[in-house]
């Protein structure tokens, strides 16, 4: 069967990982489109394709799939603008790729007759990658209208990544849960690590003393899930711990106490679930956090 053909307007990271591993599955690159010309060039000479412009109409019009891989805040103003000049064909489908964004905000291109929706990779891609398959094995969350699904669905399976459809109205909060599990991890690991410091362990070696922890906790999530993968002084009713934690952290880091509450506190709303813990202690440790 022929693969649709692709465009792709906002060529920067993900466009051009796209366009380059597609390409490498059988998929045509009409053309492709950045804001200034030498990086539209230059994404151009990477995917091997003469059709290249500042101006994206230019470069989508004869393209069954379009991918309007702009930054989030211009998506919407980009299509827009394609959408003036008559670029889409009519029955083309138009993906963003935000996380965050909704594919409602593509509705210029359904007025112009194309099919739209989001195609968000959850994957950090710093920079282009054309070795290695980067879409193997990761998320791949689509929304949007059904023809663009069936899309979406056979370009995941190409990629050999794990295609799931999400709720369009979802969209925000799938997002934030993708923040949180990255970039608040990382704050996270960031914070136990301004403890362990002033307990004499340089940042240095704080990752080397922590690893195995750290890892060892992401291995319990797997297994027993989130609630029963809680250990420690809270799951176990231990009230002197958490206050001497408080007290010293209060002595020496006084501005990362309510980040110990706050975390705390849900925390304690774990342990409620796994109705173990006395509910008396459960309040003493409530009132700590407060
Ligand atoms: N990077 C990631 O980790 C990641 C992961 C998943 C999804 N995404 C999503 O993928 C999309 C693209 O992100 P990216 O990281 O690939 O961005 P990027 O590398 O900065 O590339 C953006 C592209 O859009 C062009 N562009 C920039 N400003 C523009 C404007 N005002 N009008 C028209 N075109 C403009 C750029 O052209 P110039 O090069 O000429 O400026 C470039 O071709 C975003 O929706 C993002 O949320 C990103």
């Amino acid at each position: 069967m022929m693969k649709p053909t692709i465009a792709i307007a906002g060529c920067g990271k993900v466009g051009t990982t796209f366009g380059n591993h597609l390409s490498g599955k059988g998929y045509a690159i009409k053309g492709i489109s950045c804001r200034t010309l030498p990086s539209a060039q230059a994404a151009a000479r990477l995917l091997n394709t003469a059709n290249f412009s500042v101006t994206p109409w230019e470069i989508t019009g004869d393209a069954d799939v379009v991918f309007i891989a702009t930054p989030d805040g211009k998506i919407q103003e980009n299509c827009e603008e394609i959408a003036k000049h008559h670029g889409f064909k009519k029955g083309a489908i138009v993906f963003h790729c935000s996380g965050s964004q909704p594919s409602t905000i593509l509705a210029s291109a359904e007025k112009e007759g194309a099919i739209t929706g989001s195609l968000h990779p959850l994957q950090s891609f710093a920079s282009v990658k054309l070795t290695d398959n980067p879409f193997k094995g990761i998320i791949m969350a689509a929304e949007g209208a059904p023809l663009a699904m069936g899309i979406a669905r056979n370009i995941a399976a190409e990629l050999e990544s794990v295609f799931i459809e999400i709720r369009t109205d979802a969209k925000t909060l799938y997002h934030a849960s993708a923040v949180v599990a990255s970039n608040y991890l990382v704050a996270l690991i960031g914070f136990s690590f301004d403890l362990i410091n002033e307990a004499g362990i340089s940042e240095k070696d704080a990752m080397s003393v922590l690893r195995p922890l750290i890892k060892g906790t992401l291995d319990n999530i797997e297994k027993v899930g989130v609630v029963n993968a809680l250990t420690g002084p809270i799951v176990r009713g231990d009230v002197s711990t958490v206050t001497r934690h408080l007290d010293q952290i209060r002595e020496r880091q006084p501005g990362l106490v309510d980040m110990y509450k706050i975390l705390g506190r849900y925390a304690v709303g774990l342990t409620k679930k796994r109705n173990e813990l006395d509910p008396q202690k459960i309040n003493e440790l409530v009132d700590l956090l407060k």
